[in-house]
Parts: structure tokens; C-alpha cells; sequence
């Protein structure tokens, strides 16, 4: 961590998160105590990230178990909501499902807030240390050296430890391989011109940022040696769902024989879907093309396509990195293996 973290867990109380919609001009945290609180947060991106969005979840069902009593059926409203609030990142749903069979072997209702608790600051953990190997892994992957670009952001703010590509990038970067990393803007919300710009410089590793619209003629030129890139879902063959956008990167990258990677912890893949084709995507609302927060510069009314992820497919990536390693093609046996 660069002496920032996204979430800060106060068990029995409630959590405070860094509110991402705010930065780089504000760091200001927010305590959210209630359930409904948690949702609006992750509905409004204030805490986001896919990795993140799991621990979220966890710390959610928490403060469930504290606002309306740990029983099953107050718990399963509560997964519910949280649930419905992003549809593509598999670690919230995942995370959720983790938190109740926690409090499922607990025995009382102040067992099963405890079990709640406890579950909640293990993921946290957990997650820090998938992010170390993870990193560690993918330090010396082909192709990390000179110059990589990044989409969106997969830094700490993403994850609550060291991130995912951000994490493979600093480790790539202190290990001498890398010099510079190329971050796109990251329309519409532009996570990658507030946050892995911001995260770029707590890091110190020199940062170019770029529209999304330059970054095909950017890889066509040959002055990035890798894309790497976080994801949300990962499905069963290996297709892969993150930020709109990174398909359109991988397939350029292909063109010009660049290599693209996914790095994402094991709790991003999701063996029940088969497919990317089966990939929920999460469209937003119209506020969000046209401008943006209040500062409109697109006649409103006029209709939007706002898809928030899209699915890279496995043919591709050239290789994902993960806590176990790296995965190379063909995904689905290794992916089988290590989601057993
Ligand atoms: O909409 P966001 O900001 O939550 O989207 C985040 C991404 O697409 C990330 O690349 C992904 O969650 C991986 S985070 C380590």
C-alpha cells in the first residue's frame, strides 16, 4: 500500500470508505453504518473494483447482521439488495454467498454477528495476500519491459491491498523492467485519468496519460511492450469481461503481435458461466455520457449506450495472471483445476 486504503473495517460499527467518486481533488472518507448505505455506495462508484466490491459485500452482510438482526431471512434480504447493485463482478455476489455460509455454522444471533465480523476482515486479509502473489508472479511476465498500458484502474483502490495489472505493474517496475506505463483516460467515468494517474504518482512510476481513443494508434506505433489489464468475471474457457474498452485494446494489441494479459485474483473466475456470452453486463444510466457530474456538453435526451464492461474473448489474452500463477491457453482445464 502507498499509505492509502480504500476501506478501513470497524467491526461492530460499521466501515469508513474512501469516496473514489471524489479523487484526486479529495481524499474524504465516508462511514457508512447501514445497509442501504453500502448500496448507494457501490451503486455510485464510491467504493468500486471488482475485488474490492467482494470485500464490500462482506463488510455489507456485517453491518446487516448489526442493523437488522442475523437472522437468515434478514440476511438474505440484505444479500439480496447488495447484490442487485452490480451485476458484472462476480467477487460481490461470491463474497456475499461466502459471508452467509459464515454465519450459517455460527450458532446464536450474537454468534453470527461475530462469525460476521470476522469474516469480513479475513477477506481483507485474504485479499492482500492474493494481491503480494499474485504480483509476484506476474513481475516477469514476456513483454512487461520498457513501456505497458493499462485501462481503467486495478491499483490498491481497487482491491484494498496492492491491486491487480497496477500491482504487476509496480513489481515489474521495482524489479528495473518497466519505465513508464501508458494509463487511458477511461470514459465515462474516467478511473483512469482520477485514480491509476493518482495511484501512478503515490507509486512513483512515470505515467502517460492518454484518451481511449488514442490508444489504438499508441500500440500500433510500438511504444508499448504489453497491455495488461484487471478483470471482473473471468468465465470458465477464459473469456473475459472488465471496463469497456478492453476489448477493443486486446484486439489491437493482437494486430500488432503486443501481448494482452489479464491479471485477477482466483475470486474473479467463475467456473458456473461457461462462456463470455454469458457474462452479465451492467449498463448505466444516461447522466453518465454527455458529460460529466454536472457539467453537461451533450444535448441531453438524445439517447446513450453506456455498457459498462466488455468481454475480451480467451483467443485473445495471452495469459492470466493470478495468486497460483500464470495460466496460459487453452484456459478451461486450468481454470477447472484451480476452481475445483
Ligand atoms: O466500474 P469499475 O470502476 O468498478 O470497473 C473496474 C474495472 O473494470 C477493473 O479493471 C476491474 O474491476 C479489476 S479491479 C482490480
Amino acid at each position: 500500500m502507498s499509505g492509502y486504503t480504500p476501506i478501513r473495517i470497524l467491526p461492530s460499527e460499521g466501515i469508513e470508505v474512501l469516496d473514489q467518486t471524489l479523487l484526486p481533488h479529495e481524499e474524504r472518507y465516508l462511514r457508512l453504518e447501514t445497509v442501504a448505505a453500502v448500496a448507494e455506495a457501490i451503486r455510485s462508484l464510491r467504493v468500486r473494483g471488482a475485488p474490492l466490491l467482494g470485500v464490500t459485500g462482506a463488510c455489507g452482510m456485517a453491518i446487516a447482521g448489526e442493523e437488522r438482526g442475523a437472522g437468515p431471512e434478514a440476511l438474505a434480504q440484505a444479500a439480496a439488495e447488495l447484490r442487485a447493485t452490480r451485476p458484472t463482478a462476480v467477487d460481490l455476489g461470491a463474497m456475499i454467498d461466502e459471508a452467509l455460509a459464515a454465519a450459517g455454522e455460527a450458532g446464536g444471533e450474537g454468534e453470527r454477528q461475530a462469525a460476521l465480523w470476522v469474516f469480513a476482515e479475513r477477506a481483507l486479509a485474504r485479499q492482500r495476500e492474493r494481491d503480494a502473489a499474485l504480483a509476484r508472479h506476474g513481475r516477469e511476465l514476456p513483454g512487461l519491459e520498457g513501456a505497458v498500458l493499462t485501462h481503467c484502474n486495478t491499483g490498491g483502490l481497487a482491491t484494498g491491498g496492492e491491486g491487480t495489472a497496477l500491482a504487476v505493474i509496480a513489481e515489474a517496475w521495482r524489479a528495473g523492467r518497466i519505465e513508464r506505463c501508458y494509463a487511458t483516460e477511461t470514459r465515462p467515468l474516467l478511473q483512469g485519468a482520477r485514480l491509476t494517474m493518482w495511484e501512478l504518482g503515490a507509486l512513483g512510476i512515470p505515467g502517460t496519460l492518454l484518451p481511449d481513443t488514442a490508444a489504438a494508434s499508441l500500440i500500433a506505433s510500438g511504444q508499448v511492450s504489453a497491455v495488461i489489464t484487471g478483470a471482473d468475471r473471468i468465465a470458465a474457457n477464459g473469456d473475459g469481461a472488465n471496463k469497456v474498452g478492453t476489448y477493443g485494446l486486446a484486439a489491437v494489441a493482437a494486430r500488432h503481435g503486443v501481448p494482452f494479459y489479464l491479471a485477477a485474483p482466483l475470486s474473479t473466475f467463475d467456473a458456473n458461466t461457461p462462456s463470455g456470452e454469458a457474462i452479465p453486463i451492467e449498463f448505466r444510466g444516461e447522466d453518465e455520457v454527455g458529460g460529466f457530474g454536472d457539467d453537461r456538453w451533450s444535448p441531453d435526451g438524445g439517447g446513450v449506450y453506456n455498457p459498462a464492461f466488455d468481454v475480451t474473448p480467451a483467443e485473445l489474452i495471452a495469459g492470466i495472471v493470478c495468486e497460483s500463477g500464470v495460466l496460459r491457453p487453452p484456459y478451461g482445464p486450468a481454470i477447472a483445476a484451480l476452481t475445483r
